[in-house]
């Protein structure tokens, strides 16, 4: 078993909030000491939607070159922590479909005894980023994960004030991913990556 902690942060991003969060978080676990993988989930929607709103077409172009997400990644990571876009309260349904995709390596197990950790963006300040969060977190219970939020634990978390996991309000996007964002972005990542190794080394001792 490599010592090194792996990483997979898993996300969808129609408009590129998330992403600029992925990007963040990946790069912050990098250099935490964690191997990354950096996964955006596959698109649902048709072609024709993407094309009717300039900053989704300008997100698929951007990350065209970012790989997808396969289930081979969730067994690969010690650590999985996913982003998604609040959906009426909830996760994406891109999102949603590839962890549906995951029943197999649940029924074996194999989904178990790693960290989680989740992080959202939504319009508006009371638009479910909570929620959103909470109900991620569902599935990760079912997992038998263990699930690292973020809480209050560096003076910084009281500025975002999300202890669920990092969120940022995209005021329909006039509002781009801001420092106080990036700084939450950066502690979940340095948390996750703690917990992970310390189970990592605890579990292989
Ligand atoms: C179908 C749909 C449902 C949404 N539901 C909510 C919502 O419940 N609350 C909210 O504040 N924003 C909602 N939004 C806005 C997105 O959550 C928000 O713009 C988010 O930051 C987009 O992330 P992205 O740029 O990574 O795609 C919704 C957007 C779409 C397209």
């Amino acid at each position: 078993m490599s010592a090194q902690t792996k990483l997979a942060v898993v996300y969808y991003s129609s408009t590129g909030t998330i992403t600029a969060i992925a990007q963040e978080i990946a790069e912050a676990a990098e250099k935490a000491g964690a191997e990354v993988r950096l996964r955006k989930v596959a698109e649902l929607a048709p072609q024709a939607a993407i094309d009717s709103n300039p900053a989704w077409a300008a997100n698929a172009a951007a990350t065209a070159d970012t790989v997808e997400a396969t289930p081979d990644d969730m067994v690969w990571a010690d650590a999985v922590i996913f982003g998604s876009p609040t959906r009426y309260g909830n996760i994406a349904s891109q999102l949603k479909q590839f962890i549906d995709t995951l029943g197999g390596l649940w029924a074996e197990g194999k989904l178990a005894d790693k960290v989680y950790s989740g992080f959202t963006s939504s319009a508006t300040a009371h638009g479910g980023q909570e929620s959103t969060l909470l109900a991620l977190y569902n599935t990760i219970h079912h997992f038998g994960g263990i699930l690292v939020a973020p809480g209050y634990t560096d003076p910084a978390k009281f500025a975002d004030g999300n202890p669920y996991g990092t969120s940022h309000v995209d005021a329909q996007g006039n509002n781009p991913v801001d420092d106080t964002t990036r700084t939450a972005a950066r502690i979940q990542a340095e948390r996750v990556v703690k917990i992970a190794s310390a189970l990592k080394a605890g579990l292989a001792a």
